[in-house]
């Protein structure tokens, strides 16, 4: 992800908003937050979440790894957002399984996925990967399921 994809991250922010509650739509300026937070998890990780694509070069989504504070303690999370107009295709389960065999061959231990509790596509894509409910917990201000699984190592 880069600032050349400013418009495309927009589209995608405006879809997906699930913690603004109240506030307003998202805007260009959260999406240049958004690139911005992906330049400084690639430095100081490694990772962050990287743009999906078909294979005709569109953009449609996001997906890869943060780190997520859960209730104190940092946990790697694998994260997956599509356009609307891509969902339902099984896209967000190819690339989080590519991300989460990714995780692996880099010796990441364990992931988790954070998901609301009425997030039922969220939670289909986390079963897909071998992922169960390992816990519920107060996250970015709201009650939420915590999926994992634990990753073996090649
Ligand atoms: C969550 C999201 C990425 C799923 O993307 P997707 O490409 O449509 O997911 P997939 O096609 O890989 O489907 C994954 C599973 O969830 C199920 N699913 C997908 N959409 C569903 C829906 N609207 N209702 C119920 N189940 C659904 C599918 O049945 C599938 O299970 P299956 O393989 O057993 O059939 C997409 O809905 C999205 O971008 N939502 C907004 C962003 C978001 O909530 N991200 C996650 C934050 S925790």
């Amino acid at each position: 992800m880069a600032g050349d994809d400013v418009d495309a991250i927009t589209a995608l922010l405006i879809a997906f908003d699930p913690m603004r509650g109240d506030r307003p739509p998202s805007t260009r300026d959260d999406a240049v937050d958004w690139i911005e937070w992906q330049e400084r998890n690639y430095a100081e990780h490694d990772f962050g979440l990287w743009v999906v694509e078909t294979r005709d070069g569109a953009l449609v989504g996001d997906c890869g790894l943060t780190v997520q504070d859960v209730e104190g303690t940092p946990h790697v999370e694998v994260g997956y957002h599509l356009l609307p107009q891509a969902r339902r295709r099984g896209y967000a389960t190819e690339a989080a399984r590519a991300v989460r065999d990714c995780a692996a061959a880099h010796g990441i231990e364990h992931l988790v996925a954070i998901i609301r509790p009425d997030n039922h596509p969220s939670q289909g894509v986390a079963r897909n990967l071998g992922m169960q409910l390992e816990r519920t917990a107060h996250v970015h201000g709201t009650d939420a399921l915590v999926f994992g699984t634990w990753l073996a190592h090649p």
